[in-house]
This record gives C-alpha cells, sequence and structure tokens, in this order.
C-alpha cells in the first residue's frame, strides 16, 4: 500500500461498473433452462471476455443482455441485468441500442446485397446528428481494406464481412459492444489482426466491451478480465493474466495447437478438450 492510500481515509477507488448481470436464469420455449444464475461486472472502458466450449451459453448471456433473446423465445427469468445503474432485463433490443448498447452478433450478419457504406449506414439508425460521414471514415481509418471495397458487401472476404459487422457497431456511436465469437471462421494471422483492431477501437474510443469466444489464448491476450463458463454457469473468473496461468485454464482451454504436446498425459485432456469444440 502506498503512504498515501495509507494516510487517507477514503476507500481505495472503486471501478465503475457499467453493466452488471446478477445471478440471471434463462429459459427458451417457457421450458428448457439454459442459464443458471450468471454473475459478471463490466467496469466502464474495459474489455471483458466470456469464454467457455460450445453450447455453454455464451451467446444466450450476450442475447439476455441485448434484449436480442425475445426474438428466440427466450426470456430472462431470475435475476437482473443493470446498465449505468438501470434495470434492462427484457427490455428491447432496440431499446436497448437507444441506451447504448450493441450487440454483433455471430456469424458475421452484414446484408449482402448492400455496399459497405449501405452496412454501415444501417448502423446508425438510430442516430439524428450529422457526425455519419465522420464516423464512416472513422470506421475506414481502423478497417482501411474495406474503403477499398465498393461492390457489394456478399463478395467481401469472411475477415473482411467480421470487419464490416465491427464497423457497422461503431456507427451506432455505442457506449458499448458485445462481440460474438469474432474469430470464427478467420485464419489465425487474421484472428490476430482483427483482435488487435478491437483493442485499439476499446482503448482509443473508449468503447467498453464484452468479448465471447472460444478462442482463449487470444481474447486473455486482449482482455482485461475473463469469466469461463460450461453449462449455462460461471466455473472460474480472473484478470487475463491469472487466467492465462491458471492450470485448468492450461489444460483444457491453452493448450493445443502447435504447443500440443503429445504424451499420453495429454490423451486425456485432449479427449475432454474435444468435448468441447
Ligand atoms: N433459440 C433457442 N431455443 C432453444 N434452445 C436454444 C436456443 N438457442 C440456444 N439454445 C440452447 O442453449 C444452449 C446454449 O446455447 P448458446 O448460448 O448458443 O451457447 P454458446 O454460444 O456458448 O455456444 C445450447 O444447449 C443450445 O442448444
Ligand atoms: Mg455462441
Amino acid at each position: 500500500m502506498s503512504e498515501a492510500a495509507v494516510k487517507s481515509d477514503e476507500k481505495p477507488v472503486e471501478k465503475e461498473i457499467v453493466l452488471s448481470v446478477n445471478n440471471i436464469e434463462v429459459v427458451y420455449d417457457e421450458v428448457i433452462l439454459v442459464l443458471r444464475g450468471i454473475s459478471l461486472d463490466v467496469p466502464k472502458g474495459e474489455l471483458v471476455t466470456l469464454l467457455g466450449p460450445n453450447g455453454a451459453g455464451k451467446s444466450t448471456t450476450l442475447k439476455a443482455i441485448s434484449g436480442l433473446l425475445k426474438t428466440e423465445d427466450g426470456e430472462v427469468t431470475r435475476g437482473t441485468i443493470e446498465f449505468k445503474g438501470e434495470s434492462i432485463a427484457n427490455s428491447s433490443p432496440d431499446e436497448i441500442v437507444r441506451k447504448g448498447i450493441f450487440q454483433v452478433m455471430e456469424g458475421r450478419r452484414i446484408i449482402e446485397d448492400m455496399t459497405v457504406i449501405e452496412n454501415l449506414r444501417l448502423g446508425a439508425y438510430t442516430r439524428r446528428d450529422k457526425g455519419i460521414k465522420d464516423d464512416i471514415e472513422k470506421v475506414f481509418h481502423y478497417f482501411p481494406r474495406l474503403k477499398e471495397r465498393t461492390g457489394m458487401a456478399g463478395y467481401l472476404s469472411g475477415g473482411e464481412q467480421q470487419m464490416l459487422a465491427i464497423g457497422r457497431a461503431i456507427m451506432a456511436r455505442p457506449e458499448m459492444i458485445l462481440l460474438d465469437e469474432p474469430s470464427m471462421g478467420l485464419s489465425p494471422l487474421l484472428v490476430k489482426e482483427v483482435f488487435g483492431i478491437i483493442r485499439n477501437i476499446n482503448k482509443e474510443q473508449g468503447i467498453t466491451m464484452l468479448l465471447v469466444e472460444q478462442n482463449a489464448n487470444m481474447a486473455l491476450h486482449s482482455a482485461n478480465y475473463g469469466y469461463v463458463m460450461e453449462s449455462g454457469k460461471i466455473v472460474l473468473d480472473g484478470t487475463g493474466e491469472e487466467l492465462l496461468n491458471n492450470e485448468d485454464m492450461k489444460e483444457f482451454y491453452l493448450a493445443g495447437g502447435e504447443s500440443e504436446r503429445k504424451s499420453f498425459k495429454n490423451l486425456k485432456s485432449y479427449k475432454r478438450r474435444k468435448r468441447w469444440m
């Protein structure tokens, strides 16, 4: 503790929590319980990642926050979701966008028969100000290769479509972006590039981010804090560094690829990891 901290009567500076999810349960079709008490906090301006195997409930968590759950007959049946101290659980997706949260959905839902600029303008649909043109330039600053693509967005590569989906989110001038598996289907090199840009946008634009990923290694290197979920529950959380050094994380999520040791000891964990993919 520093001297100043000892002398002062004040409490240590607490982070401003912009999004707070408290013990939520989510049910689909009135019967299928998918989230079994999820809690997580996202401090203002930080990048928090939510990790976990396929089917864990990561996308459901994001949809509960963005309100998109409603469009899939899902409902938050217990717990609270607060954005800047205000309850948003079961609000409409439109209301939530207006409050400042924008979700980039899994699988890059861009409009294929529109141009890049038309897609970007769609992201600004809630805005009435005159800064839209400047913001298109801002998107091109982060993703220069999008500027060169003048045809229909359907002709963009997978990586470019992901960039466009993120660019469209920026166009809404959100306080917070929810990103669902931006690395999906991209080459390792491109994943690195996209994550670097996401981190820059987070830092330079001050946009708070909640990033869902299966690519734990990459996500934890970019994130301030991470949560790991399995079967609708949070099983582990910690700073990016803590999770990168955690033994269970190393065994189940972080090994693999080229660094995977082909020893017998790893066979068990390999099998278990396979189940998660
Ligand atoms: N619209 C839906 N209706 C019913 N069940 C769903 C729906 N969407 C997802 N699920 C189920 O909820 C669980 C979690 O799914 P999801 O949130 O997509 O997981 P993740 O994103 O972690 O892969 C899965 O078992 C999935 O089958
Ligand atoms: Mg998902």
